[in-house]
């Protein structure tokens, strides 16, 4: 392979640039070409198909910096059905006319739900990203525990629900362990929460502070790194009566409370707190907002005026209980090393793959206590369940600990390794370097557009 395109797709993660990085680095080693697609497929789905050479004569351009949160080549949630042949047939005609021998999508689920098809087409792999952190296995055979049930209401005719386990869960069998994003939207997270508990202690409130993750309950679980009283995860579904009396305890004693949520928590019937709003994302992905809020009104009226008013703190529950969204910063901005060095290393791993005529794979990253954390090669079908769907990783429920609201022990031992050293020195200094630096306040801010814009080409001008 001579040259080779590379896109990111769906939700940007601070670690994007990390894994282009690693793609790019290992190519220039072995002399590998590799053009950056503008915006993930919907660069594909432009006739100009803008894109760019990230390493022409085999130097990596200085505009990918491994260190800068985002993509330098745009994401986009576009995605080619695999119903309709005509796009996939002009997505890979497009890819071949640009001398492109094959592909890493850099993606997360949906993403990959998508890749089959193309790679019927043309090699292509996939290096993982999500700060959801739900791309994944909780153990080789869990995609057989998928049953589909006949529903005409949903999109495909179809609903997926799992069947009860019939597998001893361990922490060694986890197929790819974790995904670059998910340390440094723990590390915003656990930050924010931090910083929220001290102004909840001052003023006598009850914080609800939402975090995402979609259905998948991993940066909730992370977030308990930021001592919170109570986290409530989608997974384990949320007896809001039960959850009053707790957090009226929990006030009692130390007269202000910290709840973290995840945006996809459901009540004791199954039913999403928050409002979902349907995406055009390839997995059909809902878009959540306001578990917090819907949390907080049923805080309201269970706990009451009285109950505030009696302790003299605030005349109102609505004065006391707030909510907050940690929102799209636990998405952006630097990433810390742990990600940095990993999705790296993925990207690097996912570039060997297609050089060594993988196709239809995906480079993960391992962790066992002898090896510690390792890139390696694994193929997307063994992700698909028997009707070929990849479905998001949910958190094993062995992490969690219903009755106290907080990691369990095997939830701990989880996190554990992840974190022990997931932030560097160097994220320490950069901080102190750089956000009180003279000069932010005299210039403007140079986006990384302006920059990429000025390398970006089109399709008819590689053609004269
Ligand atoms: O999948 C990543 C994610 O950040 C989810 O946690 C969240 O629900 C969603 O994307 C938000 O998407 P958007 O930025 O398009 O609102």
């Amino acid at each position: 392979m001579k040259r080779i395109g590379i896109l990111t797709a769906g939700g940007d993660t601070p670690a994007l640039n990390a894994t282009i990085y690693g793609a790019v680095v290992r190519a220039n080693q072995l002399k590998v070409e590799v053009v950056g697609l503008i915006k993930g497929f919907n660069c594909l789905f432009n006739p100009r198909v803008p894109h760019l050479a990230l390493n022409p004569l085999f130097q990596t351009i200085p505009e990918l910096d491994p260190a800068i949160g985002g993509t330098l080549i745009g994401s986009s949630r576009d995605f080619v059905d695999p119903e309709k042949k005509e796009d996939l047939d002009m997505v890979v005609d497009r890819l071949k006319k640009l001398g492109i021998d094959g592909l890493i999508c850099i993606g997360g689920e949906g993403t990959l739900n998508g890749l089959q098809p193309i790679a019927e087409r043309i090699p292509a792999v996939l290096a993982p990203k999500t700060i959801d952190n739900d791309l994944g296995l909780n153990y080789p055979h869990e995609p057989d525990e998928w049953l589909r049930v006949s529903d005409p209401s949903v999109k495909g005719g179809f609903r997926y629900k799992r069947s009860q386990s019939r597998s001893v869960f361990s922490l060694d069998q986890i197929v790819n362990y974790v995904t670059p994003g998910y340390a440094t939207a723990v590390y915003v997270s656990a930050s924010a929460i931090e910083r929220v508990r001290t102004t909840a202690e001052s003023h006598r409130r009850i914080a609800i502070i939402e975090v995402m993750g979609r259905h998948s309950g991993y940066i909730a679980l992370g977030s308990a790194y930021g001592r919170p009283d109570l986290i409530l995860v989608p997974e384990s579904p949320v007896d809001v009566e039960q959850l009053a009396e707790r957090v009226k305890q929990i006030y009692d004693l130390q007269k202000s409370v910290v709840i973290v949520c995840g945006e996809g928590i459901v009540d004791s019937q199954a039913n999403e707190l928050g409002a979902a709003i349907k995406s055009s994302d390839p997995a059909g992905n809902l878009a959540l907002s306001g578990a917090a809020e819907a949390l907080r009104t049923r805080l309201i009226q269970l706990i009451g005026d009285n109950y505030f008013r009696s302790y003299r703190r605030g005349d109102t529950a609505k004065e006391a209980i707030f909510t907050r969204k940690v929102g799209h910063t636990q998405r952006g901005g630097r990433p810390i090393l742990f990600d940095r060095f990993h999705a790296a290393q993925l990207g690097a791993k996912a570039l060997e793959m297609l050089l060594e005529g993988r196709n239809n794979a995906v480079s993960i990253l391992q962790h066992n206590e002898s090896a510690g954390f390792h890139v390696e090669g694994f193929d997307a079908n063994r992700l698909r369940d028997r009707w070929g769907l990849i479905h998001a990783r949910y958190m094993h429920p062995d992490f969690y600990d219903a009755e106290l609201m907080k990691p369990s022990r095997s939830g701990i031992n989880y996190l554990l390794p992840i974190f022990a050293n997931a932030i560097g020195d160097d994220d320490l200094e950069h901080i102190r370097q750089t956000l009180f630096a003279p000069g932010n306040l005299l210039q403007p801010y140079h986006s990384i557009n302006t920059d990429v814009n000025k390398r970006i080409r089109f399709l008819s001008d590689d053609m004269v």
